[in-house]
């Protein structure tokens, strides 16, 4: 079993590791032969981006055990996390040369068709609405992003999942989490259907949740 980085304790505006960040590494431990088949070292220095990375812990332990050599992006539209993620890469002394931490939305300051591995843990859980952006970084309410992905979880992820086309290189892999209600058998059948091919790499109960990773390529 591959090591879990250390997460230094976090702001409290910041998403603590649990269950699905906790997932999403043993989703990348299982799926580690298929991804070094698809860039093998040295020859292939993959982009690898995740949106929404929290403390870093994802972005940390992928850079650390799997994809050694890549470049690495990880993106926050919460400032607190984006500070997180760079505190997590020195502490399990990543080469951080490799590993910028950006604030934007999703993806949208990097360019077009040239992510290899994206990876995302949205915030899927059904609520009202999205909450909107905090306007000073001290706000109480950065979290909240962090959890309420609109009426049915989905509104961050389809806009994720509808970017694919533009965000991913040819080659471009997508590790995407989704809870049961979400329907992610859904989302599978609707992304066949527009050219994707889909694998559920991975599903796991944590508590009264069920919890799946998608792997999305082009067909
Ligand atoms: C469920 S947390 C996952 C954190 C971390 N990746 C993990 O697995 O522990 C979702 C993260 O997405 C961020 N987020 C929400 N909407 C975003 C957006 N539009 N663009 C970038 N990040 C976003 C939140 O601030 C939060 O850090």
């Amino acid at each position: 079993m591959l090591p879990t980085p250390t997460v230094r304790s976090l702001d409290e505006k910041v998403y603590d590791p649990a269950e699905d960040s906790f997932l999403l590494l043993d989703c990348f431990e299982q799926d580690q032969g298929y991804l070094l088949e698809k860039f093998p070292p040295p020859h292939t220095i993959p982009l690898v981006v995740e949106i929404g990375a929290g403390s870093g812990i994802v972005t940390t332990f992928v850079k650390q055990n799997i994809l050694k050599d890549g470049i690495y992006i990880a993106t926050d539209l919460n400032p607190h996390a984006c500070k997180a993620v760079l505190e997590t890469a020195e502490e399990n002394r990543v080469d951080d040369e490799k590993l910028e931490s950006c604030q934007m939305d999703l993806t949208n300051g990097i360019k077009n068709k040239h992510v290899d591995v994206l990876i995302f843990n949205p915030p899927y859980v059904p609520a009202d609405e999205v909450p909107a952006v905090p306007e000073t970084d001290d706000d109480e309410s950065w979290l909240d992003l962090a959890l309420c992905g609109g009426p049915q979880g989905m509104d961050v992820t389809w806009k994720v999942l509808h970017g694919l086309e533009t965000t991913l290189s040819k080659n471009g892999l997508a590790y995407i989490l989704f809870c049961a209600r979400n329907n992610p058998m859904d989302v599978k059948r609707d992304m066949e259907q527009l050219g994707w091919k889909v694998d559920k790499i991975i599903e796991r109960k944590a508590g009264w949740e069920v919890l799946s990773i998608l792997r999305f390529q082009k067909t």
